[in-house]
């Protein structure tokens, strides 16, 4: 039988934040160096940035990029990234047991920013760090001048100000594995402090407090709850972060691919969260959810950090280097589907990484960059989801998850673009078996045709895009839509991402 809805922009949830199609530069493997920086690459600039993935970042749609960490922020000192490149200290960079060369630093971060047309999400460290070190790191790279730091950065050839508005207050401090872990009341204290000083420094900034580290995590709720209630007004967001794997001997794949189930109940208890601790202070202000990171990672491969030898700390090492099936591209669809369908409260969000470290791009050192399968659905979904989110009540058939129980076999968004007159449905079929056909009632819409049905599918669910191998997986043009009368009708095949414009 069909799946159906209705789409009418009379009933909408929110206007997508250009801030949801956010990514991550970590210093993190090959994240930075050989992946965004690589100086003597034959397409690298006169900075060292590479030009052919200036290029990929700028066709993935990237609005915003969160900068330097992750784990690597906890153990960050921002001052031994910048100033002359030859006079920086080489360090040990625990939480990835590398060796940072600093060759890449924040006034370089700045550059790619500029050049890829992208804001900039600053993390500060709150692990080995904390309030003074926050407000020192903020005097230098947004004070106009006539301060010791702020003059400083003049002298390093940054006259101008780089303006950061968003901040991240430390990352993942919830988890054991976190430098400088806390409780939920050490770290609400210090999150309160540090919102406070920075605050008090520019009111104008969007703090981003950190949640949980997963919705596995047993503290999660009470960590979210104890951390705003000690700093709700002083914070504009709390983060959230995901990572979905297709786990154990016998993979299931119709659960793994149904995780956006779990992404979206992670996301309103969240929200609950928040709304009890507002309600609670008696607050007018909502507080907004930045998912600052989120992706599909298969964890067991490459060997973890911690398992390599002692005196073992490599320079830019391939750590997390995930090469991307069709399936998991059709699982970033659905993720990405999770967060546009609570863009009222989802304002920000990061899809970790940008390159080589769990990203939609790949490098080789002094060679090409390609695209994962993963890169497709969240380029379409940066060029086509913007405008607002009409909510849709799904009837569609479904089936029997291991993990979920009974899953709805569509999951689908919906975007309208008033000022375009454009409507973009984004859909997933998660049966690996049914082709599924789709009836939507487009009343209130007035007079619409099909613009395009951009497709990904194929045979293989393991499909990959690799070296040798580059445009395996790529979406393309499908006869699948048609609309009579006002009710649009659409094939969706197995395993299929689909995008479908109207005008
Ligand atoms: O993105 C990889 C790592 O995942 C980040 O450093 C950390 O924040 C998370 O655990």
């Amino acid at each position: 039988s069909a799946a159906r809805f209705t789409l009418d922009p009379a009933f909408g949830i929110g206007t997508v934040h250009p801030r949801l199609y956010g990514s991550f530069v970590e210093h993190l493997g090959r994240c930075v160096y050989s992946g965004i920086y690589e100086p003597g690459h034959p397409d690298a600039d006169e900075s060292g940035l590479r030009e052919d993935v200036l290029a990929l970042v700028r066709e993935l749609g990237v609005t915003t990029v969160r900068y330097p960490g992750g784990n690597f922020v906890s153990g960050y000192r921002w001052e031994d990234s910048v100033g002359p490149v030859e006079q920086r200290p080489r360090r040990l960079e625990p939480a990835w047991r590398s060796t940072e060369t600093n060759e890449f630093g924040l006034a370089e971060f700045m550059g790619f920013c500029v050049k890829a047309d992208i804001e900039p999400m600053m993390a500060v460290n709150l692990g080995t760090r904390g309030v003074e070190d926050a407000g020192r790191l903020l005097d230098y790279a947004n004070h106009p001048g006539g301060t010791e730091l702020s003059d400083l950065r003049a002298a390093h050839g940054n006259k101008e100000p780089f303006g950061i508005r968003m901040w991240c207050l430390g990352n993942e401090v919830d988890g054991p594995w976190q430098i400088g872990h806390k409780s939920a009341e050490e770290y609400g204290q210090v999150a309160r402090e540090t919102a406070n000083l920075m605050k008090m420094i520019d009111p104008g900034l969007e703090l981003v407090v950190a949640g949980s580290s997963s919705f596995a995590m047993p503290t999660f709720g009470t960590w979210e709850s104890t951390v705003l209630t000690e700093c709700y007004d002083k914070v504009d967001h709390v983060s959230l972060h995901a990572y979905y794997e297709m786990k154990g001997e016998r993979p299931d794949r119709d659960s793994f691919l149904a995780s956006a189930v779990e992404m979206e109940r992670y996301i309103e208890a969240a929200i609950a969260t928040c709304d009890h601790v507002g309600a609670t202070l008696k607050s007018q202000k909502k507080m907004m959810i930045s998912f600052d990171e989120w992706n599909v990672w298969h964890s067991e491969h490459p060997a973890p950090p911690e398992s390599r030898p002692e005196d073992d700390w490599p320079q830019a090492p391939r750590l997390l280097e995930n090469n991307y099936t069709l399936t998991d591209a059709v699982l970033v669809g659905s993720l990405m589907i999770a967060l546009l369908r609570h863009a009222d409260r989802v304002t920000a969000a990061s899809l970790a990484q940008l390159v080589n470290v769990i990203a939609p791009i790949l490098t080789e050192p002094g060679g090409p960059s390609w695209r994962q399968t993963t890169f497709f659905p969240f380029a379409q979904a940066s060029k086509y989801g913007r405008g607002r989110v009409l909510r849709v009540e799904v009837d569609s058939p479904t089936h029997t998850t291991g993990r979920f129980g009974e899953v709805d076999l569509l999951h689908v968004t919906a975007v309208h673009d008033e000022q375009a007159g454009t409507i973009t449905v984004f859909a997933v079929n998660r049966s690996l078996t049914r082709e599924l056909p789709l009836e939507v009632d487009l009343r209130g819409l007035g007079a619409v045709r099909v613009v395009e049905h951009l497709l990904l599918t194929g045979d293989d669910p393991d499909a990959r895009n690799t070296l040798t191998d580059p445009e395996r997986v790529t979406p393309r043009t499908a006869d699948a839509s048609a609309v009579t009368g006002d009710v649009l009708t659409c094939t969706l095949p197995p395993l299929s991402w689909n995008v479908v414009r109207l005008a």
